[in-house]
């Protein structure tokens, strides 16, 4: 561990009593999810030593520290990461997944990813919630380039990284709840410009249902911690060419708006199961 990450690190635990379990990444416009939290402990991110902050709308840095608390039930204890740091911003992937390795080591076991992302898939809306149940990585990038690896062997791991358990339990959960689910395949591009029609049409052609900037690095880095992954898409426009509207980050930001609220219930009474 580098001297820069202890002092993040060193930062943060002395402003924390209880240690997180459960890792929470809030995508682009999911952030209201924070405002549940019982017994907060708010921390901006540009108040940490070296933490990667960004500069995009709708993505103000902070970390919460906190629990769930609902009818007499309360959660393990969190740490919700509100607003995330983008490849395109910086071209540097250990930025995109400073917040994981802090929450590995703060001790965090399990992650809940999520992101807005575009809809390949014809049978999704603009509105779908999709559970991710694999990725495909098409920026070359990798988090563990470089790194001292932490796989058996002195090799990264190599089992599925989205942990299959996780999403039979999230399914089963939607299912208890009534709230309408989907599943497929992630596929992360380095952005920062939506993609082409063209783009688009390969990626279908290979299996991707949705598409996004984000949450790939986080699910690799994560599982190579050792954490279980959970990642969930909201589907904020169906992707170009798909849909006949020209896409818009405001239209990204109005249909996170939209869903809020089965988002938020969905991944409560998930964080309730874990
Ligand atoms: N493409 C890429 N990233 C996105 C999209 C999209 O259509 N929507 C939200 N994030």
């Amino acid at each position: 561990m580098d001297n820069q990450f202890q002092e993040s690190i060193n930062y943060l635990t002395a402003r924390i009593k209880v240690k997180p379990a459960i890792a929470i990444v809030l995508g682009s416009g999911l952030g209201e999810f924070a405002q549940l939290l019982s017994d907060t402990i708010v921390i901006p991110t540009t108040d940490i030593p070296h933490y990667p902050h960004s500069t995009v709308q709708g993505h103000a840095g902070k970390i919460i520290f906190g629990t769930l608390e609902n009818a007499g039930r309360r959660s393990a204890q969190l740490i919700v990461f509100q607003g995330r740091v983008h490849l395109y911003e910086s071209n540097d992937v250990q930025k995109v997944v400073y917040p994981i390795r802090v929450a590995a080591a703060l001790g965090a076991g399990q992650l809940i990813v999520t992101n807005a992302a575009g809809g390949i898939n014809r049978l999704f809306d603009s509105g779908t919630l999709m559970f991710i149940r694999d990725y495909i990585n098409m920026t070359g990038e990798n988090p563990l380039i470089g790194s001292t690896v932490s796989g058996t062997n002195g090799y990264p791991r190599t089992e599925a990284a989205l942990t299959p358990d996780l999403l039979k339990m999230a399914k089963l959960v939607a299912l208890k709840h009534g709230i309408a689910t989907k599943e497929g395949v992630y596929c992360w591009t380095k952005g920062p410009t939506y993609e082409s029609a063209s783009e688009i049409r390969m990626m279908a052609a290979l299996g991707a249902d949705a598409v996004g900037m984000s949450t790939v690095p986080e699910i690799i880095c994560a599982h190579n911690s050792g954490l279980k992954v959970l990642g969930i898409s909201c589907i904020t426009n169906m992707a170009t060419g798909i849909s006949p509207t020209k896409l818009s980050h405001g239209e990204v930001t109005e249909t996170a708006n939209r869903v809020k609220n089965d988002f938020t219930r969905l991944v409560s009474e998930i964080i309730f199961e874990m």
